[in-house]
Parts: C-alpha cells; structure tokens; sequence
C-alpha cells in the first residue's frame, strides 16, 4: 500500500506568518503518520509570485519537516493561469516559473507505486503560451505512453470542473473549458482512477466519467459563503489517499486536533479585505 498525505493551500510566508501555525502542527500529525509522500498541491505560498522571500521561507518550512516530499505549484506560487479572468493577480511567465522552480523543483514530474503511475502537472501551464506547456503536455504523452497496466492517478492544483466535463464557464477557480478539452484528449482514452486537486480550500470527493475526483482542503483557511459557494466541506487539514498494487484507492480527510479553521476575511493583511 502506498499512502500519499496530500497538504494544499498552506499559503506561508515569513513576514505574514498567518498560517504558519496551522503547517507547523499538521506537519507533527505527519511525522507521527509516517506517509509514503507528501504531497503539496499548491498555493504553497502565500504570494510566492510576486515575493520571492514567500518562495524560500515556504520551502525552509516543508524541509522541517525532513518527510519524503514533492511539489505542485499554485497560482499564488508563480502567477495564475494565464487564460483565468483577472482579479488583479499575477499571471504565470517565464520568469516567475523559473523562480518556482528553483526553490521547488520540476512543476511537473511523475513517478511510478506498485500498481499505479502517480502524475503531477502545472496547473498554471494550462492554456499557457509558455514554451513550457508544450513540454509538459510532452511529458504527458510519455507518461500515459509507458502506463501498461498500472493505474493513473493524476494531482494538479486546480479542480477539472465543478460536475461535469462539459462546463463552459471561464473561471479561476477550475480548469477552463478549451485547456481541460485539451488535457482530457492528451490522456489518449486513459480514464484516471483518481484526479486530486487544491485550491478551491473545500474537501470534496466524488465520482463523475468513472474517475473518483477528489479537492484536497487547505490547511491554513476557508474563504467565506459570501465570496465562494459551499462544494464541499470548509474545514482545514489534509488528505490521505492510499492506492494499493491491486488498483484500488481510497482517500480521507484527516483533521488535525487543536488546528483551527481560519477564515481568510478575519486576516485583511494577508489578501486585502473581504
Ligand atoms: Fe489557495
Ligand atoms: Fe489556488
């Protein structure tokens, strides 16, 4: 059995230290747990796209935790999507990638459990002009190329759709309708048994095209009903998912005692107020 303890939306910083608590005591529940991995799907920062100092104080923070550990970026990490309708925020370019990169490592990478193939892509690369994501949709190529008989559980920061593959809304809180179109095609009639996710700071898991799609909470805050409907569950902690040899899965949320669930309108300094 190969368990995978998936961390989202930690948003940490040095000189906005808001969420570091909640990181630090989670990050004990982890070192008890002992996982395969650890994974963070993004927004791993709390303005590492445009505060470089987020970017290291962030990475210092997660090698505490001397756990095995690999990375996805968030929009807050290197920019959004470049497709995403603005609100203000950085978008993804060459150089805010670059920078990610140097303090986390490939933004996207995949590797192989027994009896799965585990893929991790760049949410932010989708429907980008970057050279880059014509490299990644490369890599996906080859990855689902070598899959065999292995299963394919795929880990991006976004959510695919809210309930189905045919949404045609332009948001930033999904993956917009032309980029997914793309990337479902770029699977090559590979359905995922399992497509985790961030962002959205909601737990939610479900079932749709025989894939079981699951939202990995954050652990540092929820954002209010008045400014995001409710999906799923707004309550921090992380998620554990376990894939065994034989292809079949399963994923929880975990709550941590003792680890409040924020609400990011109760910290104006962090995003500006609600
Ligand atoms: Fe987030
Ligand atoms: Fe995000």
């Amino acid at each position: 059995m190969f368990t995978i303890a998936q961390i989202s939306d930690t948003h940490l910083s040095d000189d906005k230290p808001f969420f570091v608590d909640n990181f630090v005591r989670i990050g004990e529940a982890l070192r008890a747990s002992r996982p395969d991995l650890v994974l963070n799907s993004g927004d791993i920062t709390l303005d590492g796209a445009s505060n470089e100092a987020d970017l290291a104080a962030a990475r210092l923070l997660h090698d505490g935790l001397d756990l095995p550990m690999r990375f996805l970026p968030g929009n807050h990490d290197l920019g959004d999507s470049q497709d995403s309708p603005g609100h203000g925020e950085a978008a993804i370019d060459a150089d805010r990638r670059r920078r990610y990169v140097s303090y986390f490592g490939a933004d996207w990478w995949w590797f192989d459990a027994p009896g799965w193939r585990v893929l991790g892509l760049n949410a932010q690369l989708l429907g980008s002009d970057l050279d880059e994501a014509e490299m990644q949709d490369d890599a996906i190529a080859e990855a689902v190329g070598g899959l065999g008989s292995r299963r394919l559980a795929l880990f991006l920061h976004k959510p695919l759709f809210d309930r189905t593959v045919d949404e045609r809304e332009i948001t930033g809180r999904f993956v917009n309708p032309v980029p997914r179109r793309l990337l479902l095609a770029s699977l090559d009639g590979v359905t995922p048994a399992l497509v985790s996710c961030g962002h959205v700071h909601q737990y939610r898991a479900s079932e749709a095209f025989a894939t079981r799609h699951v939202w990995a909470t954050s652990t540092a805050f929820v954002i209010p009903d008045h400014r995001q409907p409710r999906y799923g569950l707004k309550e921090v902690g992380y998620v554990e998912h376990r894939l065994a040899p034989d292809g079949t899965h399963d994923s929880r949320l975990v709550r941590v005692p003792g680890v409040p669930t924020h609400d990011i309108a109760r910290f104006p300094e962090a995003y500006g107020p609600m």
